[in-house]
């Protein structure tokens, strides 16, 4: 089946929120390998929220095979680094290579439209399985800890005292 990339519009945002819940809190009957529906419960997200994310130096990209959009990842701009977030393959999807390719794809996009090298991205710290995934893929953990954002209306965590580790990536630059 064709795939191909591009940058989500606003028209997007119902389904990109469907497709995140989906990946990150599943229900019992739809997991994929890896999500956190054990450590945090409520929505991931709302139509709202991921409308939110189209502002300056933010992109949502998303991964289309055939007319459906099967996986999708949030890129915002900082100072002196891209954070890479809301990565998401719809769980009847997953382990085919989809969450490498855009994670792949974001990277790039960084690169090109926000000229930045460094990626950081944001891990509930028991999810050992997930940094190994982003170990693969190059980033490093840097013991750095937050508590879980209780706040920022993305859900309840489930287990006492969650955590987020901070992971990043320098990645070469492309020569020229
Ligand atoms: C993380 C996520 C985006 C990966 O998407 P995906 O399309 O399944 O990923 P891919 O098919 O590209 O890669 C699968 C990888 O998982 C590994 N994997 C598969 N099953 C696994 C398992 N049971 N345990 C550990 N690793 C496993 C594969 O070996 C492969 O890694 P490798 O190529 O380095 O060997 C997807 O699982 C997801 O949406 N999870 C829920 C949302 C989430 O947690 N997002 C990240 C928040 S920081």
């Amino acid at each position: 089946m064709k795939t191909s990339f591009r940058s989500a519009s606003e028209l997007d945002a119902g389904k990109i929120s469907i497709l995140v819940n989906r990946a990150y809190r599943p229900s019992a009957h739809e997991r994929g390998w890896t999500h956190e529906a054990n450590l945090v419960s409520g929505q991931r997200t709302t139509e709202e929220q991921v409308l939110s994310l189209f502002c300056s130096r933010s992109s949502v990209l998303v991964l289309i095979q055939d007319t459906n959009i099967v996986a999708c990842v949030h890129v915002q701009c900082e100072e002196y680094s891209a954070v890479i977030g809301m990565l998401a393959t719809d769980p009847g999807c997953q382990m085919q290579g989809f969450g490498k390719q855009i994670l792949n794809y974001a990277e790039q996009f960084a690169f090109e439209h926000f000229a930045t090298t460094t990626f950081k991205i944001s891990v509930l710290s028991p999810r050992t399985e997930l940094i190994a995934f982003y170990e693969r893929r190059g980033y490093a953990r840097t013991g750095e800890m937050v508590g879980y954002p209780v706040s920022a209306g993305i859900g309840e965590p489930i287990v006492h005292g969650l955590q987020v580790e901070i992971l990043t990536k320098q990645m070469e630059k492309p020569s020229s």
